[in-house]
């Protein structure tokens, strides 16, 4: 008798501590359903279907041809599999219960946090609060006061600093070309800000390796464009797939989708007018803070601006203009030719294969009003959106990944920046 008792206490004892607490996501699946959903006769129930925001959340939204993640809640399940299963189909389960991944992905990044504390430096060892991405900037631009400049840009809606880097050579040479970078425009896309905060270690750090990235050009680099959003995701596994601002929308809904809030073919295509969507515009454009100094930073720039560059996650894609039409610019042999050199970079350094081409048609949806479209226009020669590769659930590669993730990632823009040195060396005037 008493030894059932002691074998029942401890087991609920390792239950309790054993288990992380469930969470909102418990039970959600993660499926990869073929590129057949997409297209032929099922493709329209198949839109209708996921439009069912309390059911369905789709992560890569691939039309005709390419597959689609898509998270499943735990009631929809049968009859999701079902509607496949009669459609003919085909689907894979990417992940079983994303809520108990996320639960044990939260438990892992508290640990590191304890165990990696903030020392100075940034590693690839965990994923960092943007307040420890900002001491960060400081305590670089007090190492290395002639290489680095700050700049306060602005202000998120919930009063976080937006900080800007300029990383030079500190040969005091002025009005060089730049390059501007941005990163954490949507805030589970982690491993975005994380490729920012390892690029400027390159070009700070390793600056002998990289002396002709800064001859001739000056980087200025914003790693977290919504630290608001990025912020609410690291409060649990509840808030880890937040995507937008954190600005009140509506009366019941919170939040803007930053990259459908640009003053450009704003909301015409791809972005929603329900304040509750994912994809939500904004009320007008640059209704949004963290849009509007990103804009700033852009007009600022572009006189000087050669390459534009915004990060996201995921699908391994270069992308260029135009986002909002399936139409191409003129120059897009430029744009190709220099995405081919990130792209051929990356696959020989690690394999990874990345997609290049016009955003619209190679992404498979247009979607107005995005940042890249915005310098484009401005008059950056070059713009891209870089969607690093996909990780754990997709947005939330493991602390383990970022190391090797990031590295790739530095290896393209390295290799995209040399291009475009080339291309548009600096003309003094
Ligand atoms: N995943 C990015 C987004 O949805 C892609 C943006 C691509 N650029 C564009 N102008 N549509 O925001
Ligand atoms: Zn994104």
């Amino acid at each position: 008798m008493t030894v059932w008792w002691l074998l029942l206490a401890l087991s609920s004892l390792s239950f309790s501590a054993g288990f992380p607490k469930s969470n909102k996501y418990d039970g959600y699946k993660l499926y990869e359903v073929s590129g057949k959903a997409r297209s032929g006769a099922f493709a329209e129930t198949f839109s209708e279907l996921v439009k069912n925001a309390y059911y369905y959340q789709l992560f890569s939204d691939y039309k005709g041809g390419s597959s689609a993640k898509l998270m499943v809640h735990p009631d929809e399940q049968i009859n999701f599999v079902k509607l496949m299963e009669e459609n003919n189909v085909d689907y894979d389960i990417l992940n079983r219960n994303v809520g108990l991944t996320l639960s044990r992905q939260f438990e892992t990044n508290r640990m590191l946090r304890e165990s990696v504390p903030y020392n100075g430096r940034l590693g690839t060892e965990r994923y960092y609060t943007h307040d420890e991405i900002n001491q960060y900037l400081e305590d670089l631009a007090k190492s290395y006061p002639r290489l680095v400049f700050l700049k306060t840009v602005g202000k998120s809606y919930e009063g976080r600093w937006l900080k800007t880097i300029t990383i030079t050579n500190g040969d005091a040479r002025r009005n060089k070309n730049v390059i501007l970078v941005d990163g954490g425009f949507h805030a589970r896309e982690w491993i975005s800000p994380a490729a920012a905060i390892h690029l400027i270690n390159e070009l700070v750090e390793n600056l002998e390796d990289n002396a002709d990235l800064l001859l001739d050009f000056d980087w200025v680099i914003l790693p977290v464009v919504n630290p608001d959003g990025y912020e609410y995701t690291q409060l649990s596994a509840d808030t880890r797939l937040w995507r937008k601002t954190r600005k009140p929308s509506s009366a019941d809904c919170i939040g803007t989708d930053p990259n459908r809030n640009f003053d450009f073919h704003w909301n015409e295509e791809g972005a929603s007018e329900d304040p509750c969507d994912n994809t939500y515009a904004g009320a007008k454009a640059f209704s949004e803070p963290e849009a509007l100094v990103v804009s700033d930073l852009i007009h600022s720039y572009v006189d000087r601006g050669q390459m534009y560059l915004t990060l996201h996650s995921y699908g391994s894609l270069i992308l260029y203009p135009w986002g909002w039409t399936a139409a191409v610019p003129d120059t897009e042999e430029d744009l190709h030719e220099v995405a081919a050199e990130g792209q051929k970079a990356i696959q020989e350094a690690t394999g990874t294969i990345y997609k290049i081409g016009p955003s619209t048609t190679t992404i498979n949806y247009a979607a107005a009003g995005a940042s890249d479209d915005y310098a484009f226009n401005a008059g950056f020669p070059i713009s891209f959106t870089m969607e690093l590769p996909f990780g754990g659930e997709g947005f939330d590669p493991p602390a383990s990944d970022i190391d090797h993730l990031v590295k790739e990632t530095w290896v393209g823009i390295a290799a995209m920046a040399r291009k475009v040195i080339q291309k548009y060396p600096l003309v003094q005037k």
